[in-house]
């Protein structure tokens, strides 16, 4: 493993096979009375985040607390850089204290990329504005490996705002790593630009039709609209939308009763999942929470406890 997990670039297939063979362990802890681990004792994880977050940031501050680590959170809004403070002078300020690990969410895509430069603390990227989140990234497949086995020409699709998401940016990465065959399902205006040429060179295929997709996938990950990133109209009204590419009742019936579905959170009910869909006996999005916790013990445990740092 690297010093730092910024990307899921930074992971050979060996880190993840070790990383999900240590979160399934940690998720025996998780289901046990008294979940505690010393493991992490006297090492302290601050979250710093920059941008909202429920489940990421929860996750890590239990994942940490379970394994005794300090774990202590700051938010972007609450902290000196509104006022004025730069993002370096803020992370030297709060790594001075005596930090091994950073947590870190902010809106500028590279930003953790940047702070790693700066800061000897170990930085564990939490989502970068529009770039990355290897952490959910490795939640998602192994939750899905957990449900359909080893996931080599598993065919999975991605379906939504890719534009603006960072989970799917992870996620393209790690499941082509896995050797899963990755189709991605969007409206023309919510396909990043470049897409061809990155699905090319990475071997995945990119639709406009989720029609026809559907019924060929071994699992369906479906992706927020993310309304906080639009400036200008990217379709027509919520309801075209839906009708062009949620996964409602009629697609939930197509997917049948074998079919995961994902969605990493937060949903917009109605808009991208029809409620029948997120609470359908095959959805996985409470079992991709919980695996969360696991995962980012894991990631936690390899990049603070071991002695195994080769960068
Ligand atoms: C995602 C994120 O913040 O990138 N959520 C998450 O971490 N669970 C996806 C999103 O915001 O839609």
């Amino acid at each position: 493993m690297k010093r730092h997990l910024l990307s899921v670039d930074d992971l050979a297939v060996d880190d993840i096979e070790t990383l999900f063979a240590t979160a399934t362990e940690m998720h025996d802890v998780q289901n046990r009375q008294v979940k505690k681990l010393p493991a992490l004792r006297g090492r302290t994880v601050i979250n710093l985040f920059f941008e909202d977050s429920t489940r990421t940031r929860s996750s890590f501050e239990i994942a940490g607390k379970w394994l005794s680590a300090d774990t202590i959170n700051i938010a972007g809004k609450g902290s000196s850089t509104s006022k004025g403070e730069s993002l370096r002078d803020t992370v030297l300020t709060i790594c001075a204290m005596g930090v091994d690990a950073l947590v870190m969410r902010h809106a500028a895509s590279g930003a953790a990329q940047q702070v790693s430069q700066w800061v000897d603390a170990a930085v564990i990227n939490a989502g970068d504005g529009m770039h990355e989140h290897p952490t959910q990234a490795l939640l998602d497949a192994y939750t899905l490996q957990g449900r359909l086995g080893p996931l080599e020409g598993r065919h999975i699709a991605l379906v939504g705002d890719l534009t603006h998401s960072r989970v799917f940016r992870s996620n393209i990465k790690l499941l082509t790593k896995l050797g899963a065959q990755v189709t991605v399902v969007a409206p023309p205006t919510l396909m990043p630009s470049g897409l061809e040429s990155w699905s090319k060179e990475a071997g995945f295929a990119a639709s406009y039709d989720i029609d026809e997709v559907l019924p060929t996938v071994d699992a369906v990950m479906m992706l927020r609209v993310q309304k906080e990133r639009m400036a200008g109209g990217f379709f027509p009204s919520p309801r075209e939308y839906t009708v062009g590419y949620g996964l409602t009742r009629d697609r939930l019936a197509v997917l049948g009763e074998n079919t995961p579905i994902l969605h990493p959170g937060p949903m917009n009910r109605g808009l991208e999942i029809a409620p029948e869909a997120a609470d359908a006996a095959t959805s996985l999005i409470l079992d991709q929470v919980s695996a969360g916790v696991a995962v980012r013990m894991s990631v936690l445990y390899h990049l603070l406890a071991g002695e195994e740092n080769d960068s």
